[in-house]
């Protein structure tokens, strides 16, 4: 397609919601996980970026785009025999090998990483043959949700510390709703250096678009999928958000307060309970061992609770979740 084309169409495109319902002619339909080339057209055009790099290559769509944009282009994908010449084979987990020069001197940088635990669409030995038998392995579409956002939040980091100062990391991310889970990549995806913009890709003619839910569930049908825009600010500093899980007991939890864990206890034990078994529930917990009178604030917590009606007083120091 000719540049002048290519800009007429993005021109159209004013705000952050990104909605192409045709993919272009770049890349491969038949690639599973391609995007559509207007989304990295978008992004180049937008921030006039000259030199682009890749990780997560897949199809060429990008090194196409780039070709008809006159801009250059260098992308890695783990597939050993890379679809375009711009495109070298190499595992981004592989810390042993480095980054091509063309994401030294990248304006902008894209990627566009598998979906992990979605295991319906296969790379390694499907997409392309894996010839050693080992790529499996280092395969992100082939690990589990928490492994996978691992290694892509690695090829983020990787990428953004080969970049120069003032170039843009462009990451395109899905939604994900698999066996009845739903995992947000972008809620997952570490963020370095300073998050210039967010925006939303809308779906068109995606195989879970066109399944028919049921109108009762509780979850609508996903439309969109994420970009976040990281930009370098300087040259030495290596700051990143890296989102990280926690898990605890309420009753062991610093920032928990006694309504909480009194409001909880009362809820688990069920029906009617006593001070005893509320104390029990509570006993062995930090919340109590950081307070001498944890039994008075106990009773005194459960007091509060019954006048607001939240639970109710349904005999001498006999409680009940209202
Ligand atoms: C969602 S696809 C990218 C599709 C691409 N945007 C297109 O339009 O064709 C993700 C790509 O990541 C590659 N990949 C998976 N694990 C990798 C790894 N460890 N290192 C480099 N590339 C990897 C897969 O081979 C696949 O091509």
């Amino acid at each position: 397609m000719r540049k002048e084309e290519i800009e007429m169409e993005l021109a159209k495109h004013t705000d952050t919601i990104l909605s192409f319902p045709n993919r272009g002619p770049w890349g491969d339909s038949r690639y599973r996980g391609n995007c559509s080339g207007w989304i990295p057209a978008y992004f180049i055009n937008k921030y006039h970026a000259k030199r682009v790099a890749e990780v997560f290559a897949g199809s060429g769509t990008t090194y196409d785009v780039c070709r008809d944009m006159g801009v250059r282009y260098v992308g890695i994908d783990l597939n050993p025999n890379p679809p375009r010449d711009g495109i070298l084979s190499m595992d981004i987990l592989d810390d042993a090998m480095e980054l091509p020069d063309g994401f030294y001197d990248a304006d902008m940088v894209f990627l566009h990483p598998p979906y992990p635990s979605i295991h319906n669409v296969r790379y390694a030995g499907n997409m392309w043959q894996d010839t050693d038998g080992t790529r499996i392995l280092r395969d992100i579409q082939e690990m589990n949700f928490e492994d996978g956002m691992k290694a892509v939040n690695h090829a983020v980091l990787r990428a953004y510390n080969a970049m120069p100062a003032g170039s843009y990391e462009v990451c395109l991310v899905g939604e994900i709703r698999a066996k009845g889970e739903y995992r947000s990549m972008m809620q997952n995806l570490a963020i370095p250096g300073i998050l210039h913009q967010t925006f939303i890709k809308l779906q068109h003619n995606t195989v879970s678009g066109r399944r028919t839910y049921s109108g009762s569930s509780d979850f609508a049908l996903t439309g969109h999928e994420m970009i976040a825009v990281i930009k370098k600010p300087s040259g030495y500093e290596l700051a990143f958000v890296m989102p990280k899980r926690y898990s605890m007991d309420i009753r062991d939890s610093q920032m928990a307060t006694w309504k909480d864990v009194v409001m909880a206890a009362v809820r688990n034990l069920g029906g009617a309970s006593n001070n005893e078994e509320i104390y029990a529930a509570l006993e062995h917990h930090a919340k109590a061992a950081a307070n001498v009178n944890w039994k008075a604030k106990i009773r005194q917590t459960l007091q509060k609770l019954a006048q607001s009606g939240l639970i109710t007083h349904v005999g001498t120091g006999q409680w009940a979740a209202a």
